[in-house]
């Protein structure tokens, strides 16, 4: 099969339509549609259980879908999985390197894997090397390295074949900011050179500072994409949150949405300094019993707080189950 079309200009490297997946009553993916285009960084971002690797381990071949199509560079990726393969670079959320060979020789074996040899090779293993500052750690045992260390070593192993198309889940876990900085510049460095990149975190300010295109998923449905910018103009509102000691006490403020949960009172605002000074000016009493009062700007995080109605929590657990 010949991929000489894949990734003409505008045409998606990946589509995925109506994906689902779920295993025994729990929903994992409830019919999703993503696209990723040459250059694109898609930024799949969700809480815990929002099923981030549930879909790079679809589209990476690893896990079969219920429903729902895949598409890699026009090819049915479910249908033809070793077609595809070549075209894929996968980095899973858990690391996997061969701990007793050195940092060389897991790219060499992967390389080879990818079916490269001689002196393209050695070229790819400096390229890679140097992007991801692995040059000075080349001869060290991979079971020596720091975690930090290793995660690069595990996303170099992913684009030991050049893929058109990288998965990247979760890549910046337990990474020092040395490793993040070096990591977001090779995923900006790629997307440049036209690589179409599906990057998966819970870390909002990352997906910020990459610019890219966001898939905000929430138990396994797709509540909101587009550029971060847009998200953020479209929902991104600002909000004040006051938690007390007791009971929240029962403030009116004419014209300010208020809402109420426990010991919080939230008040979403387009006017931040405002919204606080009516808010001191009728608390009277009450004030002394305030225990903490955080601002939320326009961000990425309250664009979740606005479809969700919840603040947004990386480590919350899906408790939610579906239809038995
Ligand atoms: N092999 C499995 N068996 C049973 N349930 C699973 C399995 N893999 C995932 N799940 C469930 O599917 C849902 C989605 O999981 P997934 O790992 O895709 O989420 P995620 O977004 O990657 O989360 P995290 O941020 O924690 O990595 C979760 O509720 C999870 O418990
Ligand atoms: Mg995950």
């Amino acid at each position: 099969m010949s991929f000489d079309h894949v990734g003409q200009a505008g045409e998606p490297i990946l589509a995925v339509s109506g994906l689902e997946k779920s295993y025994g009553d729990k929903i994992a993916l409830n019919g999703i549609d993503v696209e990723a285009r040459p250059g694109q960084v898609v930024a799949l971002l969700g809480p815990n259980g929002a099923g981030k690797t549930t879909f790079a381990s679809i589209v990476a071949g690893l896990v079969k879908p219920d429903a729902g199509t895949v598409l890699v560079g026009g090819v049915d990726a479910l249908r033809h999985p070793h077609s595809v393969r070549p075209l894929i670079g996968l980095a899973p959320q858990t690391t996997g390197v061969y701990e007793v060979l050195t940092v060389r020789e897991n790219l060499t074996f992967f390389g080879e894997l990818a079916g490269i040899r001689g002196a393209t090779l050695r070229q790819r293993i400096d390229d890679v090397s140097a992007s991801l500052l692995l040059e000075d750690l080349s001869s060290r045992p991979c079971q020596q390295l720091s975690g930090g260390e290793k995660r690069r070593v595990h996303m170099a192993v992913a684009l030991m074949g050049r893929p058109r198309l990288l998965l990247l889940d979760e890549p910046t876990v337990g990474a020092d900011i040395l490793t993040r900085t070096a990591l977001l510049e090779v995923v900006t460095q790629l997307a440049g050179e036209g690589t179409a990149v599906v990057y998966s975190t819970h870390y909002l300010p990352e997906i910020e500072s990459l610019n890219a295109f966001v898939v905000l998923l929430d138990h396994g449905n797709v509540i909101a994409q587009g550029p971060v910018q847009e998200l953020v103009a479209r929902h991104g509102l600002a909000a004040l949150e006051l938690r007390f000691d007791g009971p929240v006490p029962d403030l009116s403020l004419e014209g300010l949405s208020i809402t109420r949960q426990g010991e919080l009172i939230r008040i979403v605002t387009p006017d931040l300094a405002l919204a606080a000074a009516r808010v001191f000016e009728v608390l009277g009493g009450d004030a002394q019993r305030l225990r903490s009062l955080d601002v939320i700007h326009p961000s990425l995080e309250s664009v979740f707080l606005a479809l969700t109605g919840r603040r947004y929590d990386p480590d919350e657990e899906d408790q939610r189950v579906g239809p038995s």
